[in-house]
């Protein structure tokens, strides 16, 4: 840590001072020194959205920022959401649908749809499908996942 960085950052609401070693991306920061491990880390170069998580109000995939990036951010990952309207109703949903098998890609896929629904648009299939693109899900071939946000944005399955 000889190089590391003071930064302070807001995490699910709570102000967290670090000393950060400059090359350590956010979800690595979240998951090793947080214990935040909802966050997965798959391809660890921006293409799986496991990572998934909300800073600044904003989607952003937490291997390609670096936590020293996210000084004076507010950082929401999946745990703290776990009070949300919105998580709630998707995560009920994501259950009565089969949405999820390994639940792998599951906190990072809750993530993006939560972020549709707060954007309170009536949308189609087709743009459920584009909003969560970034997010790939390797066992339900995401008709299920559509369902479900389908269900919660527009009330069915
Ligand atoms: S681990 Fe970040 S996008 Fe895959
Ligand atoms: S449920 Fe296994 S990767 Fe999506």
């Amino acid at each position: 840590m000889e190089h590391a960085v003071e930064a302070t950052l807001t995490v699910n609401g709570k102000q967290v001072r670090r000393r950060i070693e400059p090359r350590m991306h956010l979800v690595d920061f979240l998951r090793e020194e947080l214990g935040l491990t909802g966050s997965h880390l798959g391809c660890e170069h921006g293409v799986c959205g496991a990572c998934t998580v909300r800073v600044n109000g904003q989607i952003v995939r937490g291997c390609l920022m670096l936590a020293v990036q996210a000084d004076g951010c507010a950082v929401e990952t999946i745990e703290g959401l776990s009070d949300s309207k919105e998580l709630g109703k998707l995560q009920k949903a994501f259950h009565e649908k089969n949405a999820l098998q390994c639940g792998f890609c599951t906190p990072g896929m809750l993530m993006a749809a939560q972020d549709l629904v707060l954007q309170k648009q009536k949308v189609d299939r087709e743009k459920i499908r584009a909003h969560i693109s970034g997010n790939y899900c390797r066992c339900t071939g995401y008709q299920a996942i559509v369902d479900a946000i389908d269900e919660v944005i527009n009330g069915k399955g």
